[in-house]
């Protein structure tokens, strides 16, 4: 089982909108190959696919009889730009391998099992975290259809054109009856399991994250003629923000805040830049102090822009709040992880995942599975086979428990 996640993940690893690096957007024709391919992997473990309008893939196993609760699985299959493999997609492939063993051995459970390939985590095309699940959990903000991406393509004509009807994006809210729960397998992403050698964790919970995009607006100007003293560089401004943030980060006990993105206006050699967009990704475990840090550094960007002479306009474009995980799901993936071997441990995660959201719904947990150094959003993101085995068996002990417990 798992050297077929591990080959699946090489071959979604090859499904790209750009060459030479994994980048999948939401809705793009890459996508649309990954759904092609998980397709007919869910099928084949027996599982009846469907999309709906947002473009979430979702399949479903059904339990011993027709009017059981669900439990989905899952997790995203969209990428950030220059992407690892295993970032989404190992999580919903885990969960495919977990109902192929039920199939294969001609189980059927005392509630049924949704595995749901999401179609937007990262935000990657319209900047909002979290776009497919907010839609699966009846949090989808029908505003967002207006978004336009890189090439001015609106959200709504992005879904169309991936055949989902706009319109009806808010009927993807879950209406299938009772829910048992959410449960997430993802990479780490993170050092500690490396650190404590260990293949596999349980989230405890997962922190909050507030993004916002600022615009610094100077002037223009020749990069000749133009004295020091009579500048307005936005890049300059934007630049000496980018470093107040990173010292207010160092500064900060568990604050982590990074600009990831920084577009420059005329952005040619010989211009003093006139413009400069910024975006500021800040989180911290407890939502008080992230929104807290978030306004100082927002007011920080002011201050700068007022000493340069150079006008600033901001707009939150997103925030998650910090969620815990369910206590009781904790306690069964804590069981099922000691019942397969490896010592049970619980950590935190700085990153964001569809299980916050989906929080909102249900219970939800997540497993994580050790990463090579804890690289990830990049191309050197790896697992271990061995340590892939190990989430199976737990996913699958995992459901062993639980229908027990039912
Ligand atoms: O940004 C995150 O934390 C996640 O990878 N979307
Ligand atoms: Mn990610
Ligand atoms: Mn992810």
């Amino acid at each position: 089982d798992a050297a077929a996640v591990m080959r699946r993940c090489d071959v979604l690893g090859a499904c790209s909108e750009e060459p030479g690096r994994l980048t999948r957007p939401f809705a793009s024709p890459a996508m649309q190959q990954v759904h092609e391919h998980v397709t007919s992997w869910m099928r084949e473990a027996g599982m009846t696919v469907r999309k709906d309008n947002v473009g979430n893939l979702l399949a479903r196993y059904e339990g011993r009889d027709g009017r059981s609760p669900t439990l989905i699985l899952g997790s995203h299959l969209d990428s950030v730009r220059g992407a690892g493999k295993y970032d989404g997609p190992l999580g919903v492939m885990v969960a495919i391998a977990a109902v192929q063993r039920l199939q294969d051995s001609g189980t059927r459970l005392p509630f049924a099992i949704e595995v749901v390939g999401f179609a937007d985590e990262e935000g990657l095309r319209y900047n909002i975290p979290y776009l497919s699940s907010r839609a699966l959990a009846g949090d989808f903000d029908a505003a967002d259809l207006k978004r336009t991406d890189a090439q001015g393509i609106s959200m709504a004509d992005a879904i169309l054109a991936f055949g989902g009807d706009p319109v009806r994006v808010r009927e993807d809210g879950w209406h299938g009856g009772d829910l048992l729960g959410y449960v997430e397998v993802h990479i780490e992403q993170g050092p500690v399991l490396e650190a404590r050698d260990l293949p596999v964790g349980v989230v405890s919970a997962i922190t909050g994250q507030s993004r916002h995009r600022l615009r610094f607006t100077g002037e223009a100007a020749h990069a000749g003629t133009t004295p020091m003293d009579r500048r307005k560089d936005a890049l300059a401004a934007a630049a000496e923000f980018v470093l107040a943030v990173e010292a207010e980060a160092r500064h900060t006990d568990d604050l982590v805040a990074t600009v990831g993105q920084l577009s420059v206006e005329p952005g040619v050699t010989n211009v003093v830049p006139g413009q400069a967009v910024v975006s500021l990704d800040v989180r911290h475990w407890d939502d008080k102090v992230r929104l807290e840090r978030s306004g100082l550094l927002l007011q920080k960007a002011r201050d700068i822009a007022a000493r340069r002479g150079v006008s600033l306009q901001s707009e939150p474009v997103a925030d998650t709040q910090s969620v815990r995980c369910s206590p009781g799901f904790m306690s069964l993936l804590t069981q099922a992880v000691e019942s397969v071997g490896p010592p049970a441990t619980k950590l935190a995660s700085g990153a964001g995942h569809d299980a916050a959201v989906m929080a909102g719904l249900t219970d939800m947990a997540m497993l994580f599975v050790r990463c090579k150094g804890g690289i990830s959003h990049n191309p050197a993101e790896s697992v271990t086979e061995e340590d892939v085995a190990v989430a199976v068996d737990v996913l699958g002990k995992f459901l062993e428990l639980l229908a027990a417990r039912s």
